[in-house]
């Protein structure tokens, strides 16, 4: 089961609420990052704007809160003609469009509907952020935004249409971006886009920087060194420089800075197992569960949820699944378990739930959420009934 804490994903909120108080911004929280309904509600509560990228994420957030509706940020480089209807019945605050037929596609669906939809071109600045290369975003080289360099002459070409109002621009470079300099450049090449485009008339009043803003998966519970509060501090500070005078709306899309620490996958061990030189742990989660490990290499600290003794091993923890891809550590020193111990993979509140399947027809697992002293389930485990049910014999 997954277990988050609700006091974390609130103090995360809240810094970045905090740090971009001045001048006025809208935190959108990254719906892909932890999609629960219950953690969006809690977030919407707590002010969140959040960034979809789907029609099912719309539809998340209008069950979370009606009310945050206004606040949402549609983002995604392949939105069809029925998400994009329900987004301009929704009333939501702005699209983000990242190709020319998508803002063609935009006006005609805004003019069946009646309504102006408000825009921003999410632009690719050409930045290169040190992260992995699945979740790097910003070089020309990727799918994403449009080309800075195109950006003036299609604004140019949409603001003649009566069904588009240009009114921002926006930027996301990529994801687990340790280091500010490459939001700053990002964010600064926007800026001076946002300055041009009201030099040619149009009235840009957001500026969307994305998400992005990576934490620190190799710190430690027993040691803990990673201070979230001066992460967020040099971040705002950074984009907050590249924006000074602008006096533009900005828009922020965090998603794994807010969730990821406050969640941790606890796990079962079924058996230890030594093959050779090597000690298996098997737990009864696996990579459908959280694939980050398989995925992009990604390393999540593991601990004994009861610690007994000092007693230590190298193992490889796995899951059941019928992949050699299907680990969560390979050669970590941790405390020697034994079969019905349980684990906790710590830092999986981000991307752990939201990209889960049902790979080798596993069920997927609980959710809990923690409120102080309450420990409520936000979505019980998942049963073989409910994952057969759509299929036709
Ligand atoms: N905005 C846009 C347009 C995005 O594409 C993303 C993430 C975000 C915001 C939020 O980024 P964050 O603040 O969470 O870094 N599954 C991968 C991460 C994929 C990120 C995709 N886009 C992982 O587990 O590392």
């Amino acid at each position: 089961m997954y277990v988050y804490s609700a006091r974390q994903i609130r103090e995360r909120l809240q810094l970045f609420q905090e740090a971009f108080s001045s001048p006025a911004s809208t935190v959108c929280f990254a719906v892909k990052s932890n999609s629960s309904l219950a953690i969006l509600r809690l977030l919407a509560q707590s002010g969140a704007g959040f960034d979809i990228v789907s029609g099912g994420e719309l539809e998340r957030v209008r069950r979370a809160d009606k009310a945050a509706l206004k606040r949402v940020v549609f983002s995604g480089a392949g939105k069809q003609v029925w998400e994009i209807d329900a987004a301009l019945k929704a009333g939501i605050l702005l699209f983000n469009v990242e190709s020319e037929a998508e803002l063609e596609l935009l006006a005609r669906r805004a003019e069946a509907a009646g309504v102006r939809a408000r825009f921003a071109l999410r632009v690719n600045p050409d930045v290169f952020a040190d992260t992995h290369p699945y979740i790097s975003t910003g070089l020309r080289e990727h799918k994403f935004g449009i080309d800075i360099g195109l950006a003036r002459a299609i604004y140019r070409k949409a603001a003649k249409s009566k069904w588009l109002e240009p009114a921002g621009v926006s930027v996301h470079i990529g994801s687990q971006i340790r280091t500010v300099d490459p939001f700053a450049a990002a964010v600064k090449r926007v800026a001076d886009l946002v300055l041009e485009l009201r030099r040619d008339g149009h009235s840009i009043h957001y500026l969307d920087a994305g998400g992005g803003l990576g934490i620190d998966y190799n710190d430690r519970l027993d040691r803990p060194h990673f201070d979230a509060a001066k992460k967020v501090r040099d971040y705002s500070a950074a984009v907050l420089r590249a924006t000074a005078g602008l006096d533009a709306h900005l828009l922020l899309e965090p998603g794994r800075f807010v969730v990821a620490q406050a969640g941790a996958l606890l796990t079962r061990v079924l058996f230890v197992k030594q093959n050779g030189a090597k000690t298996f742990v098997i737990t009864d989660a696996a990579m459908n569960d959280l694939i980050r490990p398989a995925l992009y290499q990604a390393h999540h600290e593991i601990l004994p949820v009861v610690r007994r003794g000092k007693s230590q091993a190298v193992v490889d923890v796995v899951g059941p699944v019928c992949e050699s891809g299907d680990f969560f550590a390979r050669d970590r020193e941790m405390q020697r378990s034994a079969p019905g111990d349980l684990l906790a993979l710590l830092d999986a509140g981000a991307y752990g739930m939201a990209q889960s399947s049902n790979y080798n027809t596993r069920t997927r697992p609980a959710e809990v959420l923690v409120e102080g002293d309450k420990a409520r389930l936000i979505r019980r485990r998942e049963t073989l009934k409910d994952l057969l049910a759509g299929e036709i014999l």
